[in-house]
């Protein structure tokens, strides 16, 4: 067994807008027991007698903070090499440089190296689970998979399917997107830690023959995900109302297809009304926001406050490439911008909660991550609560964890990730100055007995 001990930080539910302090595990001095299957055992207080006990392997993390990895709610693998490259809103961007990119995934050999690319970057970044987008070749989708199973790493993608208004190399019929949907979820979905998602781009991008198909796909299986983009920009609402002038609106083009339950998950819905927000909480679906995506594409500000209140679901994400970084830090400082420009709040409890288990409970992984339960997966971050001069100015001693929490959301990023688990086993650590850091692959090297990690 191994023992994590650091500042312990967890989530049971949503501890919602006024934090409720039930539903917070925080444990100063704490320790974190860790299975031999990679699966947790408790999370408790540390005992000073832990470190006479035999066969327990104790890892020193006191000072930082342990918790869930992060969850990523909606990221697009194949948009590694243009996150935030500039265009003029979002159908320009998807245009000039997305497809494009995009269009690249044809060639299996650079989807791998993408993929790979993309996961290391993610360990890198402290997040260990994603609802991943490829592209619409079948490739992508293999090669991301097999990356992903080298890492052991639990992640939910599916092909995009798309079959109008898109350049010819990325377009399909909706048959054949069928037939190849079909195929990669007899191969992927529920294999190891893998699980498949039904991934129609947008309505635009959609006939509703294809939306028939995504919605036939979803009941070939049990568990599989549906994940779509919705009303991100004021340009693709106006385009979607003409090309489904007999829907109510852009979300009941999605509604009246079947195509929304428990496990949807939309990203962005910033230009959803009362009606679709009620709709969305009443058939258990879940919204991705993607502040730092809609900051630099402008599309707009999400009314977190509105959607609590509707009771609908939401969970963070980065949307890369829209969204310029990978780090759920700084998708958080960007969440707290969009909010605070709407005289909102984001208490960093709820950030903090909306950045983990939000995303697991989305993404319906909640029973393996995104808790520090007996028996869950030990998926894990350890975070520096300061790794700059400013920064440990700014954590000095007195503040209480609500305002040490602030700041880290504030002002953090990757340098602050010290590591990231996957099952137990260490994936990630951040050099030391002067010396490269090591990204792991393959079975989990097993430690000395005691050791700083
Ligand atoms: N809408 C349709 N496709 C995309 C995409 O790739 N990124 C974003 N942000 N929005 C989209
Ligand atoms: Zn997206």
């Amino acid at each position: 067994m191994r023992l994590l001990r650091g500042t312990l930080l967890g989530f049971e539910r949503d501890p919602g807008a006024e934090p409720d302090r039930g539903a917070i595990t925080w444990i100063e001095d704490g320790a974190l027991a860790i299975g031999d299957d990679g699966r947790i055992v408790e999370a408790r207080a540390w005992r000073n007698e832990d470190r006479h006990r035999s066969g327990l392997e104790i890892v020193d993390w006191r000072d930082r903070l342990i918790m869930p990895g992060f969850v990523d709610a909606h990221v697009h693998y194949p948009q590694l090499d243009v996150a935030a490259a500039w265009a003029r809103g979002l159908l320009d961007w998807l245009e000039r440089q997305t497809f494009p990119a995009e269009a690249a995934f044809a060639d299996a050999g650079h989807a791998n190296e993408v993929a790979g690319a993309f996961l290391d970057a993610l360990l890198r970044h402290g997040t260990t689970s994603a609802g991943v987008w490829a592209t619409v070749h079948p490739a992508s989708v293999d090669a991301f998979f097999e990356q992903a199973a080298a890492r052991d790493m639990r992640m939910v993608c599916g092909k995009v399917l798309m079959d109008r208004n898109c350049p010819a190399g990325l377009r399909e019929t909706a048959d054949r997107a069928e037939r190849a949907s079909l195929a990669l979820i007899e191969r992927w979905h529920g294999r190891g830690r893998l699980g498949y998602a039904v991934t129609p781009r947008f309505a635009p991008t959609s006939s509703p023959g294809l939306l028939d198909v995504a919605a036939r796909l979803m009941t070939v299986r049990e568990g599989l995900v549906l994940q779509t983009h919705v009303a991100e920009s004021r340009d693709e609402v106006a385009w979607v109302a003409e090309l489904f002038p007999d829907s109510r609106s852009y979300l009941d083009v999605y509604e009246r297809a079947g195509l929304l339950g428990p496990r949807s998950i939309l990203a962005h819905g910033l230009w959803l009304d009362a009606v679709d927000r009620e709709r969305l909480a009443a058939l258990g679906a879940s919204l991705a926001f993607c502040p730092s995506s809609n900051l630099v594409l402008g599309s707009g500000l999400l009314d977190l406050d509105a959607a609590t209140r509707a009771g609908l679901a939401v969970a963070l994400a980065t949307d890369v490439g829209g969204g310029p970084s990978l780090s759920m830090l700084r998708a958080l400082h960007d969440a707290h911008q969009v909010l605070a420009l709407q005289g909102q709040h984001l208490d960093p409890w709820r950030g903090f909660y909306l950045a983990t288990l939000a995303g697991a409970r989305a993404l319906g992984i909640d029973r393996q991550v995104g808790r520090l339960a007996p028996g869950c997966e030990a998926d894990l971050v350890v975070l520096d609560w300061a790794v700059t001069p400013e920064q440990r100015r700014q954590q000095a001693r007195g503040k209480d964890a609500t305002a040490r929490l602030f700041t880290l959301m504030m002002t953090g990023d990757d340098r602050n990730v010290a590591a990231t688990y996957v099952m137990g086993a260490q994936r990630w650590r951040r050099p030391e100055p002067g010396r490269p850091g090591r990204s792991r692959r393959g079975p989990a090297s097993r430690g000395r007995r005691s050791h700083m990690p």
